[in-house]
């Protein structure tokens, strides 16, 4: 891996506003709005240091656009666990890996009086007129873009550990997500909540494990939510005892396989658990039906969970490589009991996006997403033609693009016909820019370039780009703790645990 990578993962400290970021090329004159994004920023509180990439203190970054000009802010999510970690000097809230509290008594009560990070480097949707920043506790907070003010939590999560990555309910307008609750009887709650403000949560099956595994997404078609258990479960009593950080808690037990299991979107019903080969991973594509009532599931899938371990910081900034991720599609045929598996396209693939408004739970062409050679940190962007099962590339020397968010184009009636914007680290001018590419050609388009550079973000933050006049921000991931927000809009909730964070977007990112 080229050395230079590690800037990647440098604490970035500043905050700064630029209004208007030296552009080469052209920006297409009808991309307006604004893209979003966090993710980890500060690896190093006082004398101590982050473990994880997934563990660094959230910086939002906001590009707008305006008639082919691209303006720039940045700045820290004030957080409970920032503002701790700045006031205190040292980390105060357990992370993903890092984890402060080492006295067994502590993190008994912690167990049952939970004092969850809110650093929320996560991903934001739009639930009906609200914005909301989510990660993997189960704190989402809404927040304010126009006056910055923290409206509270947006809403009650049953569960402690949930995802980032909810689906929009393109009927309902709402949204559907699980959490994980850990008791005698540990359970995987599903649940719906509609668009409103004050609809409640609703609780709509909940399957039954003994032993959780660690999932990051989960796949929906028009009738069925797709649950993806892989073989890296949990103990919860280790949570609470073993006195190690919370991804370490969590065990490769290959002789489990992958259990696929079926839940009934109106009835709650499951099917399943359907099991093949063991793999892991952390996205799903996309999921869809097909006529014959097959149920099939695109996932980016790893042969085991060493990934998690390589992402590590030490190892990242070491330039050791990251396992190279297949995207890989299962048939689920529920008649047989029979789960298939296909390679798609040869190229690596993660942080996967789609045109989520037009393709999420259908039948689908494209995808984009990172891609590496196993030898490297993701150094490349993937155009993906399922159709064809052929795929683009596009990659520029000592440059490390980020996940590829699709905006569609105006009036556009092709699947791909838009642009993908990328935020890449250009390590050899030690700053990063904004990239924006023919999503069909990977053509490149232009770059904004930011006056330093922007550490690496997590996969999967929620995708496409606020239009003039609307707000945006379809159900999505990110990821692993990093996000991406675009959109334009009056109010946004960032959640973690039963911290919360309101933020203004006008007061801190915008203005
Ligand atoms: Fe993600």
């Amino acid at each position: 891996m080229e050395a230079g990578v590690s800037l990647g993962f440098k604490s970035l400290e500043n905050e700064v506003r630029v209004d208007s970021l030296p552009v080469e090329g052209d920006v297409p004159g009808w991309l307006t709005g604004s893209l979003i994004r966090t993710g980890p920023s500060k690896f190093e509180v006082g004398d101590q240091s982050m473990n994880h990439w997934f563990d660094g203190l959230a910086m939002l970054h906001r590009f707008s656009f305006n008639g082919g000009g691209v303006s720039y802010a940045s700045r820290f999510l004030e957080s409970n666990a920032y503002r701790a970690a700045t006031a205190k000097g040292e980390i105060t809230y357990a992370e993903f890996a890092t984890d402060p509290c080492r006295s067994l008594f502590k993190r008994a009560v912690s167990m049952f009086q939970p004092n969850l990070s809110d650093n929320n480097n996560v991903n934001l949707v739009k639930l009906g007129e609200r914005f909301v920043a989510m990660t993997e506790t189960p704190l989402p907070i809404e927040f304010d873009p126009e006056t910055l003010e923290s409206a509270g939590v947006a809403w009650d999560v049953p569960g402690l550990l949930t995802t980032a990555h909810p689906h929009l309910d393109s009927h309902s307008g709402g949204m559907l997500n699980y959490a994980v609750k850990f008791g005698r009887r540990n359970e995987y709650r599903f649940f719906s909540l509609g668009p409103a403000s004050g609809d409640d949560v609703n609780v709509i099956s909940s399957p039954v494990t003994k032993q959780p595994a660690y999932m990051h997404s989960f796949g929906l078609t028009e009738n069925w939510i797709v649950l993806a258990e892989y073989p890296f479960v949990v103990n919860p009593l280790a949570l609470l005892f073993s006195g190690r950080p919370f991804i370490e808690n969590f065990k490769w037990k290959p002789e489990l396989g992958t259990r696929f299991t079926l839940i009934d979107r109106k009835t709650g019903e499951e099917t399943g658990p359907f099991v093949t080969d063991p793999c892991f991973a952390f996205h799903h594509v996309n999921a869809f039906e097909s006529d014959d009532g097959q149920v099939v599931a695109d996932i980016c899938t790893f042969d085991d969970a060493e990934v998690v371990q390589s992402l590590y910081l030490d190892n990242l900034r070491s330039g050791s490589s990251i396992p190279a991720p297949a995207l890989t599609r299962f048939t689920i045929t529920p008649g047989a009991g029979t789960v298939d598996s296909e390679r798609l396209i040869e190229e690596p693939l993660e942080l996967p996006r789609i045109n989520y408004g037009r393709s999420n739970t259908r039948p689908y062409r494209f995808a984009w997403g990172l891609g590496t050679d196993g030898t490297s940190y993701f150094d490349r962007i993937v155009a993906a033609d399922l159709e064809t099962r052929t795929s683009k590339v596009w990659k520029a020397p000592g440059c490390w693009p980020g996940e590829p968010v699709f905006a569609s184009r105006p009036g556009g009636t092709d699947e791909a016909d838009g642009v993908l914007l990328s935020v890449v680290l250009d390590t050899s001018a030690e700053t990063s820019f904004l990239l924006v590419l023919d999503a069909k050609t990977l053509e490149e388009k232009a770059r904004a370039t930011v006056p330093h550079h922007i550490p690496f973000g997590f996969p999967r933050p929620v995708r496409q780009v606020a239009r003039a006049g609307s707000s945006v921000a379809p159900a999505g991931h990110e990821a692993i703790g990093l996000s991406l927000l675009i959109g334009v809009g009056e109010r946004a909730v960032l959640s973690k645990g039963r911290g919360r964070i309101v933020l203004d977007f006008r007061k801190a990112v915008i203005e």
